[in-house]
């Protein structure tokens, strides 16, 4: 009983994530500017304007391979996606889009939506915790 409630609590306090911090896109508390977000897949890089929290923005700029790997084929949260996959695009507003690399070697088509891998913490682009 106890064990099962400490485990309860702990998965409260993990899905909790960071306060403040947020998916940019999707969310529609947003505090990145919509125009100023943009995946750039010759550099593979996430570019974005955002509120610093403090009524000022700030850019910033972060790896796509920083936070998106390959598991299996598929596109995942990790990272270095781009040493397995090929073909990287940028799809509609949110996804990225590549064909990567199986475990057994096949080429497998696959998409990310980007809030999924990146979050917003006033400004600065990092891994998303949640
Ligand atoms: C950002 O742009 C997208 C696509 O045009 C739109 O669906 C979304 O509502 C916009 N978000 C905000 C916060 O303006
Ligand atoms: C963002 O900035 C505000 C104001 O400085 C601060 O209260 C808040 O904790 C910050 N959030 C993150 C995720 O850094
Ligand atoms: C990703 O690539 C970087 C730079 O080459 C390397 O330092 C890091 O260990 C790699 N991470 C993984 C999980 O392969």
């Amino acid at each position: 009983m106890t064990a099962r409630l400490s485990f309860v609590l702990l998965a409260l306090w993990v899905t909790a994530a960071v306060p403040g911090a947020r998916a940019f896109r999707s969310s529609v508390s947003t505090g990145c500017v919509n125009d100023t977000i943009t995946v750039d897949t010759e550099t593979l890089t996430l570019s974005a304007t955002c509120s610093n929290g403090q009524g000022g923005s700030i850019s910033s700029t972060i790896s796509l391979n920083t936070c998106i790997g390959n598991t299996n084929g598929h596109l995942t949260t990790g990272e270095n996606f781009s040493d397995t996959c090929i073909g990287i695009t940028s799809e509609g507003f949110n996804m990225l889009t590549g064909s990567c690399t199986t475990l057994a070697g096949t080429l497998v088509q696959s998409s990310i939506d980007i809030d999924m891998a990146f979050e917003d913490n006033n400004g600065s682009l990092t891994c998303a915790t949640s």
